[in-house]
């Protein structure tokens, strides 16, 4: 498959860059990942990420022929800057991202410093109009990430405004085990970026976090 061959550059060190780059290596792919901090990534390249590469973020974004954003919320502009609008240009973002505030839950449920008209990936897709941005992996917890084995194929929530780039999405979704559902444009993210609310709920709040979504179609 043509996405085999493309280079993965992810943007972050935390369990959801260290999950997936672990994934992407695993199915094939050349996988870099990028920090501030090379040295905090010493012990998972030596162990699960075995093969993958370490940079900067500048350095995983021009590696990259698709980009994984899984930076802090708070934290992911300044990620895409430190990376660079010249080496993400016309390529593919997958944006794991959550817009959670740095405040305490409320009941189990997360505090979002955006708001319900827009979302974190519009103010990407405004800020970068030449790379195209995909949302996904933001609703389920990274340990579920790469080839979950619930009893039935949970779905994965994805959208952004190129066709071609969902579907590249869509082609390591299903190599990763899951299914998607498009569910539209970048505005789309506005209902999709709280997914991650809902999903960690019954986390918080109870401490259950073996659970993922699936859209039931007749
Ligand atoms: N954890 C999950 O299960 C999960 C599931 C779905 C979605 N997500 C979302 O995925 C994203 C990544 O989550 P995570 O749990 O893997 O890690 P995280 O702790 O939320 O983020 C870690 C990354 O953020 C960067 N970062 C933090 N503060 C920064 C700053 N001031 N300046 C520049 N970079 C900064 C770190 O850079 P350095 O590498 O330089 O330290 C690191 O790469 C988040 O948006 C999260 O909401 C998480």
């Amino acid at each position: 498959m043509e996405n085999k061959m493309k280079k993965i550059g992810i943007l972050g060190s935390g369990l959801v860059a260290q999950t997936l780059g672990a994934g992407f290596i695993k199915h094939g792919y050349e996988v870099m990942l990028g920090t501030r901090d090379k040295s905090k990534l010493t012990d998972w390249q030596a162990g699960d990420g075995n093969g993958a590469q370490i940079g900067s973020f500048t350095e995983a974004a021009t590696f990259g022929e698709i980009i994984v954003l899984a930076a802090k919320g708070t934290a992911a502009k300044t990620v895409l800057e430190l990376a660079g609008a010249e080496n993400i240009k016309g390529k593919t973002v997958i944006d794991a991202v959550n817009p959670i505030a740095d405040v305490a839950p409320e009941n189990g449920v997360l505090t979002y410093f955006t708001t319900i008209n827009e979302s974190l990936m519009e103010q990407f897709q405004t800020a970068y109009p030449q790379t195209i941005f995909v949302k996904a992996f933001n609703s389920v917890g990274s340990a579920f990430m790469v080839n979950p084995t619930f009893e039935s194929k949970p779905t994965m929530f994805i959208c952004g405004n190129n066709e071609e780039a969902k579907k590249e999405v869509s082609e390591i979704l299903d190599i990763f085990g899951w299914e998607t559902a498009d569910f539209g444009m970048v505005e789309s993210a506005r209902a999709i970026e709280p997914l991650c609310m809902l999903w960690c709920i019954p986390g918080i709040a109870k401490n259950e976090w073996t659970h993922a979504f699936k859209l039931l179609k007749l």
